[in-house]
Parts: structure tokens; sequence; C-alpha cells
């Protein structure tokens, strides 16, 4: 029997390719830049599964021009990148890697968090570029942690990792908004879960923890950085098309909240002259929440038997979309 076809967008770490490359014909896309879209459904056009990234955009399009494909293995978390429900429609599966980058994005969330507390990226350009003269009693102030109130948008894995961190580590109190009751947080975290509002007035951090979708899109906006404290940090390792960046960057420069810290932006990457860059109070990496060696090749591992259980035609370890069972293509 012939081997299924595999298009990799991207070199992702080996112990995922060779996990594939065992069943399977693999072609990986070789360039540091993700494949132009056209470029990319010419490569899928007659392939059985495919490890997109969030960079990929897999839409209608893409799946109406490759009419074997299986699977849709996303190396990512979040899956806004992909057009589901035109997934399930034509039978094509999609899985994601959740629960193995849960502890790396956690950890950054708290080092954004502390570092634009303490003003360390505007304290390290300062200590280069000789601005640093001398001790200074009244210099580079920031916000203290121990005691103070999180507020956490969106309590899933993630949200609660971070808020652990914090409540245990430096004592905060935890105030949260979902759409359900995390009844974990709230027994172990002491957790409270109130409304967007609430927790936007009453927060010293706010971190946010949501997914991507239309309803959560732009959710921070200009009425929701003015309802925050002059003394706030904002956190943002979840999506950048959550936040309003005009809106933040005002927010950042007239002293409407104290800082923020974003491993996203809209768009990825922001360009080097964009407005938030010229704000010293505002923190931003390159969307590196996942990147860790063992959280990437995690990352790969699963990415992998989502591909392999795809082209299989067995349930996905990971799914998304397990509704598309009774129809997937064969
Ligand atoms: C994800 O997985 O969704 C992250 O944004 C990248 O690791």
């Amino acid at each position: 029997m012939a081997r299924p076809k595999v298009f990799v967008s991207r070199r992702i770490p080996e112990v995922g390719l060779q996990a594939i490359a065992a069943e399977c014909d693999v072609e990986v896309w070789p360039e540091p830049l993700p494949p132009p879209a056209d470029e990319l459904l010419r490569r899928v056009r007659d392939c059985d599964g495919l490890v997109s990234l969030l960079t990929d955009r897999i839409d209608g399009t893409l799946l109406d021009a490759a009419p074997r494909l299986k699977v849709v293995s996303n190396y990512a978390v979040g899956f806004n990148n992909v057009d589901v429900a035109a997934c399930t429609q034509r039978g094509v599966c999609v899985g994601n890697t959740p629960g193995v980058l849960t502890d790396a994005t956690a950890d950054l969330a708290v080092t954004l968090l502390l570092a634009a507390a303490r003003r360390i990226g505007e304290g390290q350009a300062d200590a280069r570029s000789g601005k640093w003269k001398t001790w200074e009693p009244l210099g580079w102030l920031g916000q203290d942690l121990v005691g103070r109130t999180l507020g956490i948008v969106g309590m899933g894995r993630i949200g609660f990792a971070t808020a652990k961190r914090l409540h245990h580590g430096w004592g905060m109190k935890v105030l949260y908004t979902d759409q359900v009751p995390n009844a974990l947080a709230e027994k172990e975290l002491s957790a409270q879960r109130v409304d967007f509002d609430d927790l936007l007035a009453q927060s010293d951090f706010v971190s946010v923890h949501v997914d991507l979708n239309p309803t959560t899109y732009r959710m921070f906006g200009a009425a929701q950085f003015q309802k925050m404290k002059r003394t706030a940090v904002f956190v943002n390792t979840a999506r950048g098309p959550l936040v309003d960046q005009a809106a933040l960057a005002h927010a950042l420069r007239t002293g409407t909240i104290f800082a923020a810290g974003l491993d996203v932006t809209d768009p990825e990457p922001l360009p080097p002259d964009h407005e938030l860059y010229q704000l010293p109070n505002c923190l931003i990496v390159p969307h590196i929440a996942s990147a860790t060696v063992e959280t990437r090749n995690a990352m790969a591992r699963l990415c992998a038997n989502n591909l392999l259980a795809g082209v299989r035609g067995e349930p996905l370890p990971h799914w998304v979309n397990p509704e598309v069972a009774e129809k997937r293509r064969q």
C-alpha cells in the first residue's frame, strides 16, 4: 500500500518529523518564513496529512484544493488559524497540542508580569545606553506583587497555572472571569469568579488566557483600559487580536495603566516602527511562550501523534473536531 503523503509547513523538532517519516512520505517546507498561501495550497494538493503552524491560514479554499487531505495537525494549542467548521464540513480532522505547553506559557506570563511591573525592559535599555548615571532613590520605581490582586481572564489550563504560581509564590488574591466556574481554582487558589468589569476595576495585574474567536476579538479596548487601575499591569500571552493596540498604546502613553507585557501582537511581527515599541512601559517579546526545548519537543510528539492517527483513520489523541468522526475522509 502506498505510504501517506504529508506536508509539514515548517521545520519542527526532529522527534516529531522522525515519527511522521517512519510511516509517511514527508515534505518539509525548508524556509525560515512560512510558505505563501498559494505555495501552501500547491504543496498540499495531493497530501493525506498536513502539519500546519499558527502562521498558516487553513480555510475552505485550501481544503478544496486538497481532496485527499484527512487531517490538519496544528503545531499549537491555539487553532484560530484553522477554519474548523470548514474542515468538519469536508470530513477533515483537526488536531492541536494542549497540555504540554501549559507550564512554559504560565512561566512566561509570570516573567512578563514581573518584568513589566519592575520595568526591566526600560532598565536594561537605560543601563546599556548610559542613561544609568547613579543609584536613584526615585528612579525606575515599579510595582510590588506580594499580597496584590491578580485578575485572570480565562481560567483554563494556562490561566490556572499562571494563577497558581502567583498565588502560592506571592500570596496574590485571585479573581477570574470565565464562561464556567473553575472549581479547582476556587478550592486550591481561593479564586473568585467575578464580572469582567469588576475584575478590571479590582485587579493590580490582569493576565489574559482566552482563545481568540469572534466573541473575544478586541475584548480589550479603550473602555476596558479605562476601567483598570492606573497602577495596573496588563499581560497578554494568548493572542494579539484580543487587544485593540491603538487603545493599549494610548493607555500606556497617558498613564491610564502602568505597564504591559506582550508575547503576542497583531500583526506578528509588529512593524519595527510600531508605536508600542516606542513606549518604555511596554515590553514585547516575539511569541515565545512555548519556546523551551522540552516543550517544543513535546508539542512535536503530540502533533505527530495527531497526524498519524488522522492518516490511519484512528481517533486523534487531541481532537479539536471529534464530531467529524462519522463522516471523516477515508
Ligand atoms: C500556541 O500553541 O497556541 C502558542 O501560541 C504557540 O505555542
